[in-house]
């Protein structure tokens, strides 16, 4: 058994992008974050200290955490922060997982900038034969020239938005669309004929994002660090807290420039005046005849037009879900798909965004006057000022949750109609989560609705990947929707786009003793209270019961 050691230092550092200089939250003064690169089964260590004055966590997204939940991060959830001054160790093994995932500070806005790549390489070989000659992260972030504390609490005042970033980034860099950037632009160098492995990751706050290589087809093999049926597309679809990993082969005979752009821009349902930025790189084909004729530099590109390239554009609803109907779970002898062919529960949650009166002198930037929250099942999710899984684990009697979320709407909803005002907007603050036995096969169908509903949202759950096994536009029938699930092949994912106006239902094993977060990955709308969580209670033995949590854990 190998164990990894990282150690990551929470520290401020001046950097410039846009012609902006400012100091940026980083770990070890990198933006994006370190690399963790893992193997299968490894046990991993990494010491965080926090050198700034403020609190903070880290999360390792799509990590199973199994029975380590004190290793997870969410503020507030598994743990109280790490503050000014103070280590914590995150430790936990590396168990049935590999491929591509990330890990991101979880709390406030920090993840803005506090993020990275974390990779695990699989025990076995490729599931696909092609030999790869290289691979690539390609993470796609937002830049603010502003303080990102200021445009949290803005948000937060006023309840509206847009809080529109300054530019969209891969790899940290805004690309050549942008003022003052031509320099700032990622290139990754290719031989032709040759195969690389692209590990695409979303760690925008609050923004889908369509991305593609010019002239390239790209093949899908994993998504969300479980590997998929592959598929050839021209672009991906990717939401905040999504991974897919594509393979690119160089078939391209390229012109003097030897360049191909990479791009990644937004998709909205309909196009609004505000995120219409794109970030961009370059593939750069290496020559080994004429080297030293191809230009250093990015050609100069100020104007993208997907159509230009034949990318799918901005708003391309139909392009995307032909997309998603792609994805499949490989489901082979060696990876087989494990969705639960029946169920203990259902639990129907309507997701959205909700308005409320401004208050009387305050100015509210939401709509109509009013400002925004957001809920699930008309409940505005309040964080506590303790951690919930200590509370659970030391059976405290004040704590600050309770487990009676509603497992269904609480009022008949219909929210397929066009106006923008739906019925039910009112919400109620609590911090109610749900709470089943282990080993609980759980189903969880997401109603989104019609309410100014511009983009998907991306929920992502902690501690368990779910199975995708049905997804539609409108709202969910209970007596016909269930007969037309996958129970073959859905896609295993930790994060799933929930259709603008529509639904999707996914199933898992509560198998993880712990307490769980749940939210919607667009940072606004977790602020606003899309959010909840769940806990799995411990089943028979030490093997199905949450660990004793660490010596170093920090208290509130
Ligand atoms: Cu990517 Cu709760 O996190």
């Amino acid at each position: 058994q190998t164990t990894r050691r990282f150690e990551f230092n929470v520290e401020w550092k001046n950097v410039t992008r846009l012609c902006h200089t400012k100091p940026l939250l980083t770990v070890n003064g990198e933006y994006p974050g370190p690399t963790i690169a893992v193997h299968e089964g490894d046990d991993v260590e990494i010491k965080v200290t926090n050198s700034i004055a403020q609190n903070t966590t880290l999360h390792w997204h799509g990590i199973r955490q199994l029975r380590t939940g004190w290793a997870d991060g969410p503020a507030y959830i598994t743990q109280c922060p790490i503050g000014g001054g103070k280590t914590y160790t995150y430790k936990f093994t590396v168990i049935n997982q590999r491929g591509t995932l990330w890990w991101h500070s979880h709390h406030s806005w920090q993840r803005a900038s506090v993020y990275g790549a974390f990779i695990i390489h699989p025990r076995m070989p490729y599931p696909f034969s092609v030999p790869i000659q290289d691979e690539f992260p390609i993470i796609f972030g937002e830049w603010w020239n502003g303080d990102i504390d200021s445009v949290e609490s803005e948000m937060m005042k006023y309840g509206g938005g847009p809080d529109i970033s300054n530019a969209y980034t891969i790899n940290g860099l805004p690309g050549p669309f942008y003022n003052c950037s031509n320099k700032d632009t990622l290139i990754n160098t290719v031989e032709h004929g040759k195969t690389y492995m692209l590990r695409i990751i979303n760690a925008a706050l609050n923004d889908e994002l369509f991305f593609a290589v010019a002239n390239h087809t790209l093949t899908v093999v994993e998504i969300d660090a479980a590997y998929t049926k592959p598929f050839k597309t021209k672009a991906i679809m990717i939401a905040p807290g999504q991974t897919t990993n594509v393979l690119l082969t160089a078939t391209q005979v390229p012109d003097s420039s030897g360049m191909f752009l990479m791009a990644a821009w937004t998709y909205l349902t309909s196009v609004f005046p505000f995120n219409n930025s794109t970030t961009a790189g370059f593939l750069q084909y290496k020559n080994p005849m004429s080297t030293d004729h191809m230009s250093k530099h990015p050609k100069k590109v100020t104007i993208f037009d997907p159509v230009m390239y034949n990318f799918p554009q901005m708003d391309d609803t139909k392009y995307y879900t032909k997309f998603d109907d792609n994805l499949r779970s490989l489901s082979s002898p060696r990876y087989p798909c494990n969705v639960p062919k029946t169920i203990h529960k259902r639990i129907v949650t309507v997701i959205s965004l909700n308005l409320q009166d401004c208050p009387a002198n305050k100015t509210c930037k939401g709509y109509a006057n009013k400002r925004f929250y957001a809920s699930m099942n008309n409940q505005s999710f309040v964080r506590p000022t303790v951690s919930i899984l200590e509370s659970h684990y030391k059976k405290l009697k004040k704590s600050q949750y309770s487990t009676d979320f509603p497992e269904k709407p609480r009022r008949p909803f219909d929210y397929t109609g066009v106006n923008p005002i739906a019925k039910n907007m009112n919400t109620e603050f609590g911090t109610k989560i749900i709470q089943v036995p282990y080993g609980t096969n759980l189903e969880f169908v997401l109603q989104g609705t019609s309410f100014l509903n511009v983009e998907n949202h991306p929920i992502h759950f902690h501690g368990h990947n779910f199975f995708i096994v049905g997804k539609g536009f409108g709202n969910f029938n209970v007596s016909t929707d269930p007969a037309k699930y996958n129970l073959v092949d859905p896609p295993e994912r930790n994060t799933v786009a929930v259709p603008s106006g529509g639904w999707a239902a996914i199933r898992f094993k509560a198998d993880n003793p712990g307490v769980w977060f749940i939210h919607c990955h667009l940072e606004e709308h977790t602020s606003w209270g899309l959010a909840s969580g769940f806990i799995v209670q411990n089943g028979h033995g030490p093997s199905q019961s949450l660990l004793p949590p660490p010596k170093d854990l920090p208290s509130c």
